[in-house]
Formats: structure tokens, C-alpha cells, sequence
């Protein structure tokens, strides 16, 4: 009860993969400022629950450390489970799920092996499709929630295995926006270009595998999503450039966006 003797609302709900670095980093942050509590999802546990430590102290909200790595199909399992609840007192519903954890490979694909291959498909399409079902289960029943996924404006060109699962993630959430509208669910699709995070670090590549003007600011990406996430929109591509290259991306011939295929690798 809050002191005028009214029930306190509860605070809603948001699950993020990925929220130990880069975009998924900023984005717990920014739902924490805005009064969410949060299930911090990602393999780090260690990382997960100093996540956890500084977002209680400075907000004041709760924060749910599930510690699961998504390519292990019974870990992602715990993850759905989770998503999926209609919720208790004492696990409230997820009402905003981030589908925001995911990586790159070193190599090209022929130099991977298929495991490596089928890993990074695991986490870049079975986990976010998986966990996309699984909030739709509950939050069509509730008629309330919100899906964002993080994909890339490389799923907009052909460049190897990574823009291809980023394509189906597009597809699927271009689709299931419309679809599930009527049913009160809120689906943005958000693709960022080049941006300053663990990303290219993790594949070993320096920043001068990219031109400078391509590099954007991972707050003004989370700020810019966050914003077009509440005007409503179903797709968001943070900053002009990428607009730009995002809407040629579609009309280029395959011969000419291939030309460009290697920028941000080794
Ligand atoms: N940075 C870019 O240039 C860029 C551009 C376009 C799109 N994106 C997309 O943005 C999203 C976030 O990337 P980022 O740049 O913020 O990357 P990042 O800084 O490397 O952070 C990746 C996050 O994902 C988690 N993660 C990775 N593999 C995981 C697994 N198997 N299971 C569970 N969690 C896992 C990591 O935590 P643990 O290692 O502890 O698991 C970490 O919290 C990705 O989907 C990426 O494809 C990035």
C-alpha cells in the first residue's frame, strides 16, 4: 500500500539476453532508470550478478540473475520456462522481453567448423525464435507485453552466416509485429550498424577494420531504440548512414554488396 492507502503498482518486468556488455549493458540500464526489474540473462555468472549489484544500488529495483548459456538446448529450456510464466507473487510475469545476446565468428564459414556454425546459429536464431514463442504464449493470453530484438543492418545484405540468421530474425519480426498487434503484444525489430562494443573484440578485430563514420555510440543506439520502441515503431535503425545503407542494401546488386563483404573482419 502506498501512503494514501492505494495498492502500489507493480513494477513491470523486462528479461535481457545478453546484459553484461555492450548494447544489452546500456539497455539494462536505461529499464532500470525507467523503473523496470529486470532477469539478467547470460553465461558470465560472476559478470551477471555485479550487473545485478550496481543496478539494485543505483535504481533501487530487483534484478533476477538466471545464469544459461543459449546454444545448451536444457539451459535456453530454463530461459523459456521463464519467459513463459504467467507469473506468481513471487515471479511476476516478463512484460518486455530483449532478445539481445549474440556473437560473431572469427572466420568465414568454410574455415569454421559446422559445430562452430550450428553454435552461433543456436544463439543468433533458435534462441531468440524460441524465446519470442514463449513470451507470445503468455503475453497474447495477457494481452500485454513487448518483444524487442536486437538483430543487425548486416541482415539486410549478404555477407556470410551471421547476415543470414540476422535476415530470419528480420523476417520474423516484421511479420509477427503486424501479426500480433491485435493481440496488444508490441514487436520491434532493431538494427544497428557497426557499433562500439565486446563484439569485434571478442572476434579479434581492431577498430581499423571499420571506417571511422560507420562506428556508432552504443547509449545513442540503446537511446534511439528505446525511443522508437515507444513511439510505437516495429522497426528501428539508429542514425541516418544506416538508413541510408540499410534502404540501398535492398536495391544493390549481390556482385556490388559483396564488394564491401570484408569490412569488420580480419
Ligand atoms: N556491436 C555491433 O557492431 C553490432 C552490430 C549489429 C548488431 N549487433 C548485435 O547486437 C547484439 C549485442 O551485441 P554486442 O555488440 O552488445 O556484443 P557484446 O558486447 O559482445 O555482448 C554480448 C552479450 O551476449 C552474451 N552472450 C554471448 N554469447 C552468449 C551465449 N552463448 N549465451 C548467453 N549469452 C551470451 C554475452 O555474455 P556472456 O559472454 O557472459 O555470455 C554478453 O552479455 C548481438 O545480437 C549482435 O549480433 C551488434
Amino acid at each position: 500500500m502506498s501512503s494514501s492507502g492505494s495498492p502500489i503498482a507493480p513494477r513491470p518486468l523486462a528479461l535481457v539476453t545478453g546484459p553484461t556488455a555492450g548494447l544489452g549493458r546500456v539497455f539494462v540500464d536505461r529499464l532500470a532508470r525507467r523503473g523496470y526489474d529486470l532477469v539478467l540473462v547470460a553465461r558470465d555468472e560472476a559478470r551477471l550478478k555485479s550487473v545485478a549489484d550496481e543496478l539494485t544500488t543505483t535504481y533501487a529495483v530487483s534484478c533476477e540473475v538466471l545464469v544459461a548459456d543459449l546454444v545448451d538446448r536444457e539451459q535456453l529450456k530454463a530461459v523459456e520456462d521463464r519467459v513463459s510464466s504467467l507469473g506468481s507473487p513471487a515471479r511476476p510475469p516478463v512484460d518486455l522481453l530483449v532478445n539481445n545476446a549474440g556473437f560473431g565468428l572469427k572466420r568465414k564459414f568454410l574455415s569454421n567448423t559446422v559445430e562452430e556454425e550450428q553454435a552461433h546459429l543456436d544463439v543468433l536464431v533458435t534462441a531468440p525464435m524460441r524465446l519470442m514463442h514463449a513470451a507470445l504464449r503468455q503475453m497474447t493470453e495477457r494481452h500485454s507485453g513487448g518483444i524487442l530484438n536486437v538483430s543487425s543492418v548486416a541482415g539486410t545484405q549478404p555477407r556470410g552466416s551471421y547476415s543470414a540468421a540476422k535476415a530470419y530474425l528480420n523476417r520474423l519480426g516484421e511479420w509477427a509485429a503486424h501479426e500480433y498487434a491485435k493481440d496488444g503484444v508490441h514487436i520491434m525489430t532493431l538494427l544497428p550498424g557497426f557499433t562500439r562494443t565486446e563484439f569485434h573484440q571478442r572476434m579479434d578485430v581492431g577498430r581499423d577494420a571499420v571506417p571511422g563514420p560507420l562506428w556508432l555510440d552504443v547509449e545513442r543506439v540503446v537511446d534511439e531504440a528505446l525511443a522508437d520502441f515507444d513511439a510505437g515503431k516495429r522497426l528501428s535503425i539508429p542514425t541516418k548512414r544506416y538508413k541510408v545503407i540499410a534502404h540501398a542494401s535492398k536495391h544493390l546488386p549481390v556482385s556490388v554488396l559483396q564488394r564491401f563483404q570484408s569490412l569488420g573482419r580480419r
